[in-house]
């Protein structure tokens, strides 16, 4: 592909969620390549995710950026919402790099805060290693003791401090969506050691990790989860905080990059 043969093989992959595309255009000496021109790549069909994979370089890191992800809640397979990590993988990524938005569950997580995820807990009812094992990519049973890498977790931490953003952490749960939950759902993802809550990630990072790819992940708050908030939500004010953010959030992600290089 001309667009690799550029800036040399990624080895940084980064995934933008919703309402953080606009990151893409940060990166220096890029192709940007819509989905719909890739085959087999999925297409989303939600407001805010773009749906573009750009190769270029993070400072001096040469990075794969998808622009968009499609969801489990569209109707797409498990394959499907997997299929654009599973390309970077092969494309040779040494790092995998998710973020999204999330409504805060735990008190001190305000819309406008960025959490790193240490853990999730995976309420999606679904997991996209489900069938035949595909023996290339990985085990039959990955270990997801350490799903979210704490070598990369030190590097998020102080790339956040060398740019002045304070860096939450906590654990992330996804739910199936495309319904927020419901009050007595968030209590119970509370109960059940949850920190913030969305409707993504969680099938990327089961596949990075089957396919021995480090994972480090940042959720964009930008709403306080259902029953928390005192007015209902909406994807306007996901899609609104998370510009609001899109600064301090780049700022962290330069800097992260930086560290890898
Ligand atoms: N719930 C689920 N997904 C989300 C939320 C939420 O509160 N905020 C942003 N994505």
């Amino acid at each position: 592909m001309l667009a690799l043969s550029k800036v040399g093989a990624p080895r940084l992959g980064l995934v933008l969620g919703s309402g953080l595309g606009r990151y893409a255009e940060r990166l220096s000496g890029a192709t940007r390549l819509p989905y719909s021109e890739l085959r087999g790549f999925p297409v989303s069909t939600v407001p805010g995710h773009a749906g573009c994979l750009w190769i270029g370089r993070l400072g001096s890191v040469p990075a794969a950026v998808m622009q968009g992800r499609v969801h489990l809640y569209e109707g797409r397979s498990t394959a499907e919402v997997v299929f654009g990590v599973r390309v970077l993988a092969q494309l040779g990524i040494e790092t995998l790099c998710v973020t999204n938005a999330a409504g805060g569950i735990r008190p001190d997580l305000e819309p406008g805060d960025l959490m790193r995820i240490t853990d999730h807990v995976n309420l999606s009812g679904q997991n996209p290693l489900v069938g035949p094992n595909d023996d290339r990519f990985g085990p039959r049973f990955p270990d997801m003791t350490a799903a979210y890498s704490p070598e990369l977790a030190r590097h998020l931490d102080a790339a956040a401090d060398s740019v002045g953003v304070r860096l939450a952490t906590g654990v992330y749960c996804q739910f199936l969506g495309p319904s927020y939950e419901t009050p007595a759902e968030i209590e119970m993802a509370r109960r059940a050691g949850a920190d913030a809550v969305g409707m993504s990630t969680v099938p990327e990072v089961i596949v990075a990790n089957h396919m021995g790819v480090p994972v480090a992940a940042v959720s964009c708050i930008t709403n306080r989860a259902a029953g928390l908030a005192s007015r209902p939500l909406s994807h306007a004010e996901v899609a609104e905080t998370a510009a609001r953010v899109e600064h301090s959030f780049g700022n962290v992600l330069d800097a992260f990059a930086a560290r890898l290089a």
